[in-house]
């Protein structure tokens, strides 16, 4: 390949969950398979924004972000802002991009990031502005270069898009319909990261469970994985409950290397609530999912996504999701105060709560989703986990970081060195969102 982009110096500014994540990182493997260097977002003189459109304070960010990046144009003529991902899958956002933020120079969406790089060679070389982003996802592209974040886990993309059409997400607007990769695809990538010295790959979908290929559901893909030599953790998100098998189930008993912990975002507690979000699932289905997943999977760490504030929510409503999550135990959530997004059913409904309405719910349920994290965490104590080790902690040096087989974060003292194997802690103490151990 013809080293067009060197010494050209990118940084990628990532907002979103981990499908762009994984996205920012193919799109790094790309300019560096170019010969682009990755350096600071200060030093760069190509910044590629790759948004998010889920909530309204990623539109916001993004648009702050932007507003910050005229002056560097201003100064530097060879500056070259791109701006990717969920957002510019919507009309009306890249209608404003053009109206109100010209110093744009490239917009790709996200059905076409293997073009990123060609788009942006002509841009440089051509010194013009260019928009391509495609309205319906093509075929599945495979074998795009990936620069991981990390040298001991990765993110394994299975499948595209999403056909649930939840009434207040924006997602099946952003990426399409739902695609599965091959099986055989995966598998091939799978034992090429374990050459690579991977150990624990994490499947990717919006809806993992409704993943099929010619020749394997979601669980058949999990047993077939589960033989690759070398990986040693599999994990997957996200879990549509409406959809998780009884096979799935059996493969977190039949399966070594599958750990235990599983997301399942349940979004509210109230049938009411979860029938105008077309969820497809009530409050007793989703309890009787639990049980059945905490009688076959002993130790299970599960967690949620919840959604306070949904139009129409009374009272009641809300009272029945903190019930759940009271009955649940979740060992942790994330927590969303809805938000309004232009195209979504949800959008026109009546009776949108008021903001203060929404913020004094949204604190009553993290006070009971806390009481419960910091409970589950509680019975850690005293046991010795295998952890993978992630790195260095964020806030000091020589405390080392890393992840149990149920994903707890647990902190301990230890060398670099250990950082990428899976060694045994003793865990010492705990707090809501995190263990404290000492290596055994
Ligand atoms: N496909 C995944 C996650 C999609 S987005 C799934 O179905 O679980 C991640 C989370 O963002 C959702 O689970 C939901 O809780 C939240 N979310 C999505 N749209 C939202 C909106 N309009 N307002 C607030 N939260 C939202
Ligand atoms: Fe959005 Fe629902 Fe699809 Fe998840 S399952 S991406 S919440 S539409
Ligand atoms: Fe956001 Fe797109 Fe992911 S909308 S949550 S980056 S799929």
């Amino acid at each position: 390949m013809e080293k067009m982009l060197k010494n050209r110096k990118y940084h990628i500014l990532t907002f979103g969950c981990q499908m762009n994540e994984h996205d920012s990182e193919i799109i790094s493997g790309m300019l560096e398979e170019r010969g682009a260097e990755a350096v600071d977002n200060k030093y760069a003189d190509i910044i590629i924004l790759n948004t998010c459109s889920v909530r309204e304070n990623a539109d916001k960010r993004f648009f702050g972000t932007l507003g910050h990046l005229k002056k560097r144009k201003q100064l530097n003529k060879n500056f070259v802002i791109c701006v990717c991902g969920c957002m510019m899958q919507q009309q009306h956002i890249i209608d404003t991009l053009k109206q109100k933020y010209p110093w744009v120079d490239v917009i790709f969406g996200t059905h076409n990031i293997h073009q990123f790089p060609d788009i942006l060679q002509r841009v440089i070389s051509e010194k013009q502005k260019m928009t391509e982003v495609w309205e319906e996802a093509g075929e599945i592209i495979e074998n795009l270069p990936a620069k991981r974040l990390h040298k001991h886990k990765s993110f394994v993309n299975i499948m595209y898009g999403c056909n649930n059409f939840c009434t207040y997400c924006i997602v099946p607007y952003t990426r399409g319909r739902e695609r599965s990769r091959d099986a055989n695809e995966i598998i091939r990538e799978a034992e090429d990261l374990a050459k690579d010295g991977v150990k624990e790959i994490t499947l990717l979908g919006q809806n993992v469970n409704s993943y099929k290929s010619e020749n394997s559901d979601f669980a058949g893909l999990i047993y077939r994985l589960n033989e690759v030599d070398g990986i040693e953790r599999i994990r997957f998100m996200t879990s549509h409950p409406k959809d998780l098998s009884d096979r799935l189930i059996k493969a977190f008993v039949d399966c070594s290397k599958l750990c235990k912990s599983i997301h399942l975002p349940v979004q509210s507690g109230s049938d009411e609530i979860l029938k105008r979000m077309n969820r497809k699932y009530t409050k007793e289905n989703y309890l009787e999912l639990v049980s059945k997943i905490k009688a076959t999977v002993p130790d299970v760490a599960i967690s949620t996504d919840i959604i306070v504030g949904f139009p129409g929510e009374t009272d009641r409503d809300f009272e029945e999701t903190l019930d759940l999550c009271r009955q649940v135990q979740y060992d942790s959530a994330f927590t969303f105060i809805y938000s309004v997004r232009k195209g979504t059913p949800a959008e026109k409904y009546e009776n949108q709560i008021p903001e203060e309405e929404k913020h004094r719910r949204f604190n009553m349920l993290v006070d009971v989703l806390n009481e419960s994290s910091a409970l589950k965490n509680q019975e850690y104590v005293g046991r010795t986990e295998k952890v993978l080790v992630d790195g260095p902690s964020k806030t000091r040096k020589s405390v080392l970081t890393g992840r149990t087989n149920s994903f707890k974060l647990v902190n301990f003292e230890g060398d670099e060195s250990l950082i990428g194997q899976i060694i045994n802690v003793e865990i010492i103490s705990a707090t809501t969102f995190s263990l404290k151990g000492r290596i055994v």
